[in-house]
């Protein structure tokens, strides 16, 4: 998988190279990751790439030309495609990421700024628009971060024991399970007896009572989608 992120501010993409998982896959060649500075295509002798909307209102606009100029500076692979990152977008989940690993060698990644971005640039050049979530960042960068962390631990081989990936959160159709490590007590605090019993069925059992109590709990509209509840509680959610 390739990333390409265009971006005013390539030094944040950095922050991604602190994971032992992402220096590993860029090691072995299983991704890599290009950010493309969007000034460098400004196309004004002060280097700006930002106007005024139409219309008034507050803020600026990332003008459509850097954006179309620095998009076409990248080398396509045959099955890309192109996200703006924006909480206008379509909300990003798991289902989105496991479907784009399968089905794309190239992502690219346009961050916004400001306020917007100018709307020609959406209609023309953009396959989707993609929100990470029901809040306003300052620009598309952590967003962008996100989305790439996301695929990337589903790039067959990213992450060493694919179980850890099929029993994550979300991944698996819920929420986790609790978990503990020892000391067996801690402060007082017992780890539940079950999981010391060495019956493999009743801890599993007990497990998937759990995730879905706590799927319950904290998050009823995952339950809500017959997709992602997991096979043994379909048919059980009222
Ligand atoms: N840019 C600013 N806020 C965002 C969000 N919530 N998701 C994606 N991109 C964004």
């Amino acid at each position: 998988m390739r990333f390409d992120v265009i971006t005013l501010f390539p030094a944040s993409f950095d922050a991604l190279s602190v994971s032992k998982i992402w220096q590993t896959a860029q090691a072995t060649g299983k991704l890599e990751l290009h950010t493309h500075q969007l000034r460098d295509f400004s196309t004004n002798k002060h280097n700006t790439v930002d106007e005024p909307p139409y219309g008034g209102g507050p803020g600026m606009l990332i003008s459509v030309e850097p954006l179309v100029l620095a998009l076409e500076s990248i080398p396509r692979q045959k099955r890309s495609k192109v996200l703006m990152l924006s909480p206008q977008g379509k909300a990003f989940t798991q289902d989105r990421a496991q479907m784009w690993t399968q089905s794309l060698d190239q992502l690219i990644l346009v961050c916004g700024r400001y306020e917007g971005v100018d709307e020609r640039f959406i209609e023309g050049w953009v396959d989707e628009c993609i929100s990470i979530g029901d809040y306003v960042l300052s620009g598309g960068e952590l967003a962008a971060m996100v989305v790439m962390e996301t695929l990337s631990r589903l790039i067959p081989g990213v992450i060493g024991d694919p179980t850890s990936v099929t029993t994550d959160s979300i991944q698996s159709g819920g929420l986790k399970y609790p978990q503990y490590t020892r000391p067996s007590e801690y402060r007082g605090q017992k780890v539940p007896e079950v999981l010391l019993s060495g019956d493999h069925q009743k801890i599993e059992k007990w497990r998937q009572k759990q995730a879905h109590f706590r799927t319950l709990q904290n998050r009823p509209d995952l339950l809500k989608e017959p997709d992602i509840l997991p096979p043994q509680l379909r048919g059980q959610e009222e």
